[in-house]
């Protein structure tokens, strides 16, 4: 519960302190008077913004924004989203990285979808502080790159005080001559490579054409929090922070045990990063930069930064040094299973059908996900994910975290919690679960071309 215009920077309650601002994104009406709930009224339905000048462009969005509103909550609080669908077909609400139940975790298997004109209780806990995000879950090729989808934070309990705190979502749109969306093809590179746009857009502006990278003011002697959520269809970015003292202290799963010094990381669709921002004491700005890498006109591979947020250095303040809590994660060095994921595709009767280990879920209007494996709760497991299908699957675990061991069969420093991890061409990624949620689980290349046509299974826990 916030107070009455729904802003979540106060809190009228003893004992309660407020949740700080997130600049950047907007939360929506809290319904609730208990601070330890937030209610809120989610609305999926067709909307214009004005992304470019000229036509408007007729979006799906949730509550008329875009991205949808930012939900803020604290670990431990209860939220409620009365969601109803005002889309002419059905849809349903996943909630990226909350390990909460799978009843309420937004799976097409599980739910049933809802149909346009109804409605559906979304009612759980959040368990673990972090950045999180949610989309649609359903016909994703369209509903997704139309706009369905919003941020999500959860506050720690004894959070880390900052002088600001920011959240960055990034994304792509293809549009039109006409600023549509673009139609969708059923084959070809959109359906190999996943679909990428030719707009970037951060918290739902664009950045090149007209726009230009998101803009505020930061004070000398600032420490900021920043929150990035990659909600691209299947770009990955390279981030990196001119300007400033950066420290990475989260990733999917929350803050890290130890704080590293940020130069630059990789993060692929639907994985989340936080940093720690202090302006260098020279610095006139602070630039948070993405980089891709492109084919130049030899084709060559060649890195094209661009700017996603400016920080020009305006004002002086003293900032108290953050406090974090101690976090401990679960144990990498201990005798697991092993288990392999191979990724693949192939072409059948003129259609690219994805698999994993050699089973498509359904095509089409049908989404049933085959159960591939079941695991026992708690116990390490660690998965080999291969592909065999060049170039690129960020695959996301439903409803668990876990930690990236190795690439190539070599160990790699990505600490941290995940609940995707990029499977890059044809290299081996080995991850490290305790499937610590009971439950039936999706787990799916996050690229929804690939999703959609058959990289989606499910996993039972428990
Ligand atoms: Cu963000 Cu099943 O996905
Ligand atoms: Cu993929």
């Amino acid at each position: 519960g916030g107070d009455e215009d729904g802003t979540s920077g106060t809190s009228n309650t003893p004992g309660v302190p407020p949740l700080p601002v997130i600049e950047g994104l907007t939360p929506p009406e809290d319904l609730n008077p208990d601070p330890h709930i937030l209610e809120v009224d989610l609305v999926a339905r067709p909307n214009a913004v004005a992304l470019l000048s000229g036509d408007l462009t007729e979006m799906l969005n949730y509550n008329g924004q875009f991205p949808g509103p930012l939900l803020h909550a604290r670990v431990g609080d209860r939220i409620v989203v009365h969601f109803k669908n005002e889309l002419e077909e059905p849809t349903v609400v996943h909630w990226h990285g909350l390990r909460i139940s799978d009843q309420m975790d937004g799976s097409p298997m599980i739910q049933n979808p809802v149909q346009p004109g109804e409605s559906f209780t979304y009612d759980f806990v959040v368990p673990d502080a972090g950045t999180y995000w949610y989309h649609t879950h359903f016909h994703q090729i369209e509903q997704f790159e139309r706009g369905l989808y919003g941020g999500i934070v959860v506050h720690e309990q004894e959070a880390p005080v900052f002088s600001a705190e920011r959240m960055f979502m990034g994304d792509d749109i293809r549009l039109n001559f006409r600023n549509q969306v673009a139609v969708f093809q059923a084959s070809g590179p959109d359906v190999g490579a996943g679909r990428v746009g030719n707009i970037v857009l951060v918290n739902g502006k664009p950045i090149n054409d007209e726009g230009g990278p998101a803009t505020f003011t930061m004070p000398r002697g600032a420490i900021e929090r920043w929150r990035f959520v990659l909600a691209t269809n299947a770009l990955s970015y390279g981030l990196r922070i001119r300007g400033a003292d950066a420290r990475v202290i989260a990733t999917d799963g929350g803050l890290l045990p130890e704080p590293f010094a940020l130069d630059q990381v990789e993060i692929a669709p639907g994985q989340r990063y936080e940093f720690e921002v202090r302006p260098a004491a020279d610095a006139t700005e602070v630039v948070l930069e993405a980089m891709i890498l492109v084919l130049d006109e030899n084709n060559e591979v060649v890195e094209a930064p661009f700017e996603i947020a400016r920080g020009t250095i305006e004002g002086e303040v003293s900032t108290a040094e953050p406090v974090y809590p101690t976090v401990t994660l679960p144990a990498t060095d201990v005798q697991a299973e092993n288990h392999d994921w191979k990724l693949s595709g192939a072409v059948v009767d003129g259609k690219v059908q994805f698999t994993i280990n050699g089973v498509p879920a359904f095509v089409g209007e049908g989404h049933e996900h085959v159960v591939i494996e079941t695991f026992e709760p708690n116990v390490p497991v660690k998965i080999t994910l291969s592909s065999e299908v060049s170039p690129s699957h960020p695959f996301h675990i439903h409803g668990q975290f876990f930690q990236i061991l190795e690439r190539g069969g070599q160990p790699v420093f990505e600490p941290g919690l995940r609940d995707t991890v990029h499977v890059r061409g044809t290299e081996t990624a080995t991850i490290l679960s305790y499937f610590e949620n009971p439950g039936q689980w999706m787990v799916h290349c996050h690229i929804s071309e690939h999703s959609e046509n058959g990289m989606m299974a499910d996993i039972l826990v428990g």
